[in-house]
């Protein structure tokens, strides 16, 4: 099995260019079948679970097309396939074929989500906005079957906000007939991305990026090209990695807008950094203030970005904490950082983080894809090597991070 391995406390200087969002383009990709056509999507990040969305479009028979600038998705001759293999289980996003399934076929056989262990991560949300189109399922043995007469626009309130449920009810009402309105939607921008996506290929909605968003049913969608906006959780970590040792690091092509919960912690805990249009310019900090964060729904603090944000604080001096009120079971890699000399307390929802830390490299494992990428900052700013195992998790979201931290003269490689 591969590891990362990685020489430590050095500094890092140079451009990082981020890529397109993986929360949208894992969204995009079944979306795109919607359109029974052809798409284009560019600036899509180079990620392993986009590897895994083409392969499960090819057992729905989409041919796809892929090089450095685009990925095409063909789905004129697409199947309605029941999508059954273990591929489903391997990421948390397969849950959108069940919108766009629904919404293309009004029925479909899946095998249920899996991705990243967080704590319990359940779809009643998603079931919920099925059945408020008039949808009907059952699961048996982790595989769910949907099917609806037809589908039918409604009021769907949803008690909080959802990411996932908001787009996938929104993929399965963009053909319902009449107006669906979802109340108590998610906000966050890959939300705004996937309804500008529909639109461009005939959808109506208005209102994604409110807690409001009204779909008026049309009959058919068509092929369109799409640009995905940038992956605001990528360009977040190599903002907190050029905090700790920036000299300096340029973060570019940025939605800045984006960011702005991020950047003000960063303000917090006395880190400098310019703002050019799409590029963000960070240096390293030496003297890192404490700070208390919460993570919250768009456009609070993110908690995708919780776990990475813990190695920063581990460099500042003082006592920080972290609330996380998403997850329940988030700070797996807080043990991993324990073993590389952190000081970190672990009190229910809680993280206390007292700093500042020596960090030194030992060998650590990548439990979950966001927990992964904060012990490649941890191993970048530790004294020694790091060893980081099962360093599949990190690959599943960061796009060609060996590359991008090597360009910034990152001593990081893979071992084979
Ligand atoms: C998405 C992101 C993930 C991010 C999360 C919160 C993708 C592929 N993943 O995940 O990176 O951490 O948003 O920003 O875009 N919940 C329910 N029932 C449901 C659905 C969710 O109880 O049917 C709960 C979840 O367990 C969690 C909370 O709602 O506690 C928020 O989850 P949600 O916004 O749905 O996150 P995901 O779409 O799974």
């Amino acid at each position: 099995m591969n590891k990362i391995i990685i020489h430590g406390g050095f500094p890092l200087e140079g451009i990082i260019n981020i890529d397109g969002s993986k929360n949208s383009v894992v969204a995009l990709i079944p979306a795109s079948i919607l359109s029974k056509s052809v798409v284009r999507i560019y600036n899509y990040p180079k990620i392993s679970d986009v590897g895994v969305l083409i392969d499960i479009l090819k057992e729905l028979n989409v041919n796809t097309k892929i090089n450095e600038t685009y990925l095409e998705i063909d789905s004129t001759n697409i199947n309605n396939t029941p999508l059954i293999t273990a591929k489903m289980g391997s990421l948390r996003a397969s849950y959108y074929f069940m919108g766009a399934l629904l919404g293309l076929f009004k029925e479909a056989v899946l095998r249920l989500p899996g991705g990243c262990y967080l704590g319990p991560r359940p779809i009643d949300l998603h079931l919920q906005g099925f059945a408020g189109l008039d949808c009907r399922y059952e699961i048996d043995d982790e595989l769910i079957h949907l099917q609806a007469e037809k589908l039918i626009g409604r009021e769907i309130h949803f008690p909080f906000p959802s990411v996932g449920a908001t787009i996938n009810t929104m993929l399965a009402a963009v053909l319902a007939e009449g107006k669906t309105i979802i109340y108590n939607a998610a906000k966050e921008p890959e939300i705004v991305d996937v309804a500008n996506f529909l639109n461009q290929m005939g959808a109506t909605i208005k209102g994604a990026g409110t807690s409001t968003i009204e779909i008026i049913g049309v009959k058919m969608l068509h092929g369109t090209e799409y640009q995905v906006i940038p992956d605001r959780i990528e360009a977040g970590t190599y903002l907190i990695l050029g905090a700790m040792l920036g000299n300096p690091l340029e973060i570019n092509k940025v939605n800045p807008h984006h960011l702005k919960a991020l950047l003000s912690t960063l303000t917090n805990c006395g880190v400098r950094y310019d703002i050019n249009d799409d590029k963000i310019i960070v240096h390293k900090t030496d003297k890192l203030l404490p700070t208390n964060i919460i993570t919250q729904v768009y456009p609070g603090f993110p908690t995708d970005l919780q776990q990475i944000i813990t190695t920063l604080l581990t460099q500042c001096n003082g006592v920080s904490t972290i609330t996380e009120t998403i997850y329940s079971d988030r700070f797996q890699n807080c043990h991993e950082l324990i073993k590389m000399g952190a000081n970190i307390e672990i009190d229910n929802k809680q993280a206390i983080i007292k700093g500042k830390t020596h960090l030194k490299g030992t060998e650590v494992v990548a439990k979950d894809l966001r927990g992964g990428a904060s012990l490649v900052l941890a191993g970048l700013i530790a004294e020694g090597t790091t060893i980081i195992d099962e360093p599949q998790h990190i690959l599943r979201g960061y796009s060609n991070i060996m590359k991008k931290l090597q360009k910034v003269k990152a001593n990081i490689h893979m071992s084979t």
